[in-house]
């Protein structure tokens, strides 16, 4: 291989290096360009192996050729370069193009069930005057759940309950919280002043407004001189921390064998302000909770003399609170763990 061979040579590979970077389609096909010709393996590599082939003073003129094209070559390289980037860039911004103004996702934040949120607000009014609470066990023995609140077997009483036997004998899903009354003065010396709150069952042909399984929160409140006053004044206060300071209130005759007198305890209803609509059965008033002074037989099964002592208790739906607060059409919507429903008591 002589000089000029040489020559034309590395001005071949010039032209077809520059025009190759001119037309590559993309920055890919320029760096295989470049470790194609400009490489250790490359093409110019292989051109300049013949130069030991020359005469000495030919060498020098060969390695400036080289240098020019090596130049040259990447000159267009880099040209292409920043054409094809520039173009790829703004391809890339067109596809993923982030618009920065479109709303996040929604967090789902946990939040506590109506009826666990109500039952801690009935506790939280009833322990501004001292009640504490407790808890009774869900499955129940006879004896306690009806014998010792005066309800003896075969008394017609039972028919107000209708209940849940286990196959165990004596045992039964609780149909109320009053047994806890019968555990808290096992427990407890006078004064006593105990909140009950707990879910309750009963055999119910469920609908929109019967369920088998419920809350209730029960109130115990057992010293010395504890009158039927005590408790009127109690439950105006639970009306008016719960229904608003102004809701009238009232007393009704009830039956409750556990209690003796036994009542119904009434707001003005919250619907129609006592004009008498659908929703208060056109009577102008709601019962929200049933109460009476605790029966001395009752005392009694509980320890408590009732030539010293007194008491009163008081029970309450909790479901039916709740309803009269949000309106909630169909009982059936608080077992059903739907999270849209769920969600809109927060
Ligand atoms: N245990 C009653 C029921 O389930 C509610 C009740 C009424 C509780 C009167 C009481 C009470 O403590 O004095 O319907």
């Amino acid at each position: 291989m002589d000089l000029a061979q040489l020559t034309r040579n590395l001005e071949a590979l010039r032209a077809r290096a520059v025009g190759a970077a001119a037309a590559a389609p993309d920055t890919a096909a320029l760096d295989a360009l470049e470790v194609g010709v400009l490489g250790k393996k490359g093409d110019l590599t292989a051109i300049l192996r013949g130069i030991g082939a020359l005469p000495a003073e030919d060498r020098p003129k060969v390695g400036a050729i080289a240098n020019e094209v090596r130049t040259a070559v990447e000159a267009a390289l880099h040209e292409a370069r920043s054409g094809l980037g520039g173009a790829e860039l703004a391809a890339r911004l067109a596809t993923e193009a982030l618009d920065v103004t479109t709303p996040g996702r929604p967090i789902r934040r946990g939040s506590l069930h109506p009826i666990i949120e109500t039952a801690r607000e009935i506790a939280e009014v009833f322990a501004q005057f001292g009640f504490v609470v407790y808890e009774g066990p869900e499955i129940e023995d006879d004896r306690t759940n009806f014998q010792m609140l005066n309800i003896p077997p075969d008394h017609p009483a039972r028919d107000l309950w209708d209940t849940l036997y286990l196959d165990v004998e004596g045992l039964l899903l609780r149909t109320h919280t009053s047994p806890g009354q019968i555990r808290v003065m096992h427990e407890e010396r006078p004064p006593i002043r105990a909140l009950l709150p707990g879910r309750c069952f009963r055999y119910e042909a469920v609908d929109a407004s019967h369920a088998s399984e419920f809350f209730q929160v029960e109130g115990l409140m057992v010293d010395e001189g504890t009158s039927m006053a005590d408790l009127k004044g109690l439950l105006d206060q639970f009306a008016h921390a719960m229904f608003g300071a102004h809701r009238p209130t009232r007393f009704r005759p009830g039956y409750y064998p556990f209690t003796e007198p036994s009542v119904a305890f009434d707001i003005l209803c919250v619907i129609c302000d006592g004009e008498k609509c659908p929703a208060c059965s056109r009577t102008g008033w709601m019962t929200i909770l049933g109460a009476g002074m605790v029966h001395p037989v009752v005392l009694r099964y509980g320890g408590i003399d009732p030539e010293r002592y007194q008491g009163f208790a008081f029970g309450m739906g909790v479901e039916r609170i709740a309803n009269l607060r949000h309106q909630v059409a169909d009982l059936r919507l608080y077992m059903e763990d739907d999270l849209r429903f769920l969600g809109a008591f927060r």
